[in-house]
């Protein structure tokens, strides 16, 4: 995933970009480059490997502007190289841009570009684009940046996010944005403005935002923003107030942005209830969804669909709504989803989760679902994000900036907006007695305090960390509601620490994986007191019976578990529906200091991207 920063100002922007970029190194990238525009010059500076490179080139040769241009490049067409690190400039030197996104025509247009005489200096698809507003600057929008670009961008296949500006406008940038290759932001300052990839690279500026939509386009100057369709319709631009301070977006004391997301889970909790639950008069309020109870009573079924975690957070939510609304509930992949044409009527409501809001996967699935006229709902934690506007009503995780790969607070936060959800709709589809309403709601007031006391399993967990972090595979086995926290636990140990894990539901254990287990196979058994408790004993006692390592996560005060288990962690007691909530947490420690222990890059895990905005 590439970062892009610019901005138009009264400041130098050099500084201000390398460190807008700095806060998108979480995305991921093998170079970097900065562009500004002084004495009616470009300058360009740009490196390969890490920001320090660049800022050591900027230090030996520096350039500096009141407007500039910069990107953080994961190499897509062309190797990481610094001709083809972004930005790029045209052949006459008049126009310099960067780019998200690829150009999937790019060869067929620099064949075409090349036999005009264009001559190209990189190996990227990026390349054509600037080439081809030169070419339009030249032949028919002649003075007019904007002009030039928005020609330009209708010859390109693919989703794209552009930002760029040229030396003979020096005061305006333009920025476009076409499919989801990652948002664009514009920062709303006074007497400048910026634009970003994501909302951190500028917070710390303003949070008064505006989000492009796909095939949309700004023309952005120090005072001014202008917004308009690719076709040429103006837009009028709804600015947002991104509810994240600088400093939350910022690790603070914790060493990588997972440990502090994993630790400010008490609190992000609270944020994400807040304002939702009206304790006086037991009722829950969530009038973003835009949904009446003639509605509500209408639907006879939900679809969830999301990608990752958010899948796994969707498997738990269909005990609530199914449970608590009595809807029928199912849950699918959203790269699953997309492509089996499903049935879908005005009876049927489609739940998207996802926290960036951006996962190609997930929009696609609710594009699918916006043509079949289903009723759209998202739970999203990036404000302003495509998932955000595309629904019909939306949820917001309210779990501040989520920085880490692994997703880990927003996460939780989506599990307790779908609790939130499940009780509104039992509301307003009359399913729910109020003493039914009442003790969850009490319930759910419980659940920071229970979190808070569950994160101070750390040291424990640390501890145990050093016994397991050099096995190779681990069995992670749950069952009902715990079940989908059994995938979780697996999915945060595989992709920050690289160890093979295997989520399960315990009861299919006899049914072939449990000939895996040896003494080579840890087995993590989420075995709380609940229903299911005497099932997930016995399912101890058969992984014991063959040698295999058990760590058992129970319920405070089981002391019988003891007898049965290696390791046991031991978690508040907690209301069986919002368990899994409680159970989460030893897992993503668990993960998180194995993966320490092991000396991974646990923010930014090797192959991964925050956001998966290309299939
Ligand atoms: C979770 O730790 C992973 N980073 C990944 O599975 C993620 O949940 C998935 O890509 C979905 O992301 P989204 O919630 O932003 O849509």
């Amino acid at each position: 995933m590439c970062g892009i920063v610019g901005y138009v100002g009264f400041r130098n922007a050099t500084p201000l970009i390398v460190d807008g970029l700095q806060r998108l190194e979480y995305r991921g990238y093998d170079s970097a480059g900065v562009a500004v525009i002084n004495d009616g010059r470009i300058h360009i500076r740009r490196d390969v490997g890490k920001l320090s490179n660049l800022r050591g080139r900027l230090a030996a040769d520096p350039i500096e502007g009141c407007i500039g241009i910069g990107h953080t490049r994961w190499a897509t067409h062309g190797v990481p190289a610094e001709r083809n690190a972004h930005p790029h400039i045209s052949m006459d030197g008049d126009f310099v841009l960067v780019h998200n996104g690829i150009v999937e025509n790019y060869l067929e247009l620099r064949d075409e570009l090349t036999a005009e005489g264009i001559k190209f200096k990189s190996d990227t698809d990026t390349e054509v684009i600037v080439q081809l507003i030169e070419r339009f600057a030249k032949n028919g929008a002649r003075g007019n940046l904007a002009e030039a670009t928005r020609r330009a961008v209708q010859y390109l296949r693919g989703a794209h996010a552009i930002v760029v500006m040229s030396r003979l406008h020096p005061d305006e940038l333009v920025a476009v944005r076409i499919g989801n290759a990652g948002g664009v932001a514009i920062g709303l300052g006074e007497g400048e403005n910026f634009i970003a990839s994501d909302i951190p690279a500028i917070l710390e500026y303003t949070r008064r935002m505006i989000f492009l939509e796909s095939r949309q386009m700004a023309t952005v100057t120090a005072g001014t923003v202008r917004l308009q369709t690719l076709d040429g319709a103006a837009v009028k631009a709804v600015v947002h107030d991104v509810p994240w301070d600088p400093i939350s977006a910022a690790k603070g004391e914790y060493k990588h942005f997972m440990q502090k997301e994993i630790f400010e889970q008490a609190r992000s909790l609270t944020d994400t209830i807040g304002g939702r639950v009206d304790f006086d008069h037991d009722t829950i309020i969530l009038p973003d969804l835009n949904l009446t109870p003639e509605r509500a009573q209408s639907l006879n079924r939900l679809v969830t669909v999301a990608c990752g975690t958010s899948y796994y957070s969707g498997l738990v939510g269909k005990f609530y709504i199914e449970q608590l609304a009595r809807l029928n509930v199912e849950v699918d992949y959203g790269s699953e989803y997309r492509y089996r044409d499903p049935i879908i009527d005005e009876q049927t409501a489609i739940l998207a989760i996802t926290q960036s809001g951006e996962t190609v996967d997930t929009l696609a699935a609710m594009e699918e679902a916006r043509e079949k006229q289903a009723l759209l709902w998202s739970i999203v934690n990036a404000v302003g994000s495509q998932a955000m506007r595309l629904a019909d009503g939306y949820i917001t995780m309210n779990a501040g900036p989520e920085i880490g790969v692994a997703s880990t607070k927003a996460f939780t936060a989506s599990i307790v907006d779908q609790y939130l959800l499940a009780l509104y709709l039992g509301q307003l589809r009359g399913t729910l007695k109020p003493a039914q309403l009442r003790q969850a709601i009490q319930d759910i007031a419980r659940l920071p305090d229970l979190v808070g006391r569950t994160l101070e399993m750390a040291d424990q967990i640390n501890d145990l960390a050093g016994r397991l972090y050099h096995y190779r595979d681990f069995l992670f086995l749950g069952r009902g509601i715990n079940y989908p926290i059994a995938l979780e636990g697996a999915l945060k140990l595989k992709e920050i620490s690289y160890i093979h894990a295997e989520g399960y539901p315990a009861g299919e254990m006899k049914h072939g994986p449990i000939a895996l287990i040896d003494e080579d196979m840890p087995a993590v058994t989420i075995a709380l007191k609940d229903a299911l408790y005497d099932k997930m004993i016995s399912q101890i006692e058969q992984a014991k019976a063959r040698g295999g390592l058990v760590i058992a996560l129970a319920t405070e005060g089981d002391s019988f578990i003891r007898s049965k288990a290696d390791h046991v962690l031991y978690v508040p007691d907690t209301p069986p529906l919002l368990s899994p909530v409680v159970a989460v947490i030893p897992l993503q420690l668990l993960a998180y200091t194995i993966a320490v222990r092991r000396g991974a890059d646990v923010d930014q895990p090797r192959n991964l991207a925050k956001s998966v905005t290309v299939e």
